[in-house]
């Protein structure tokens, strides 16, 4: 089974979209997807409406989805770990303790555009617009993903 970890701020707009499409391109059988924030602020909530009518639109459920916190355990428990921007990377890498737990966390954008460092955009006070640009994003980020991961 390999595990993957899509992070982000709050846990209810971009992760939540990463993991919903990540997990439709895998098989359940082989591959666990999730998804955290680095904060506890909106512990327990399922995602932002904007995050959840676009995933529709495009054929993904994520309704179910409640956010979490990102803690220790989860380098423990998975084999990548993808921030959505800078400041999610430098969160989770504070709380590596290992190289080992290092080695698991990039920037997701960094897949599709290797060595580049780009972000995905806070969408939360943006724009209906900013979630679909943020769909397309990850959306993109996602294919190359799943490829590499079914390919190995
Ligand atoms: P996310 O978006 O990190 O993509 O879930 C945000 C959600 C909530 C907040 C910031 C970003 N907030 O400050 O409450």
């Amino acid at each position: 089974m390999t595990k993957i970890l899509m992070v982000c701020l709050g846990n209810i707009c971009r992760s939540p979209l990463a993991e919903g499409i990540l997990a439709s391109k895998l098989p359940k059988d082989s591959f666990v997807v999730d998804s955290a924030g680095t904060s506890d602020y909106h512990k327990g909530q399922y995602p932002d409406n904007r995050s959840v009518n676009i995933a529709r639109h495009y054929g993904i459920d994520i309704c179910k989805q409640t956010s979490r916190p990102f803690t220790k355990q989860d380098f423990k428990d998975f084999d990548h770990i993808y921030a959505m921007d800078q400041s999610n990377l430098k969160n989770i890498l504070a709380l590596a303790e290992t190289n080992s737990d290092r080695n698991k966390v990039s920037l997701i954008l960094n897949e599709n555009y290797p060595h580049t460092d780009k972000e995905v955009p806070d969408p939360y006070y943006d724009s209906n617009k900013g979630f679909e640009t943020v769909f397309n994003m990850l959306e993109d980020a996602c294919q190359v993903i799943a490829k590499r991961l079914l390919d190995q």
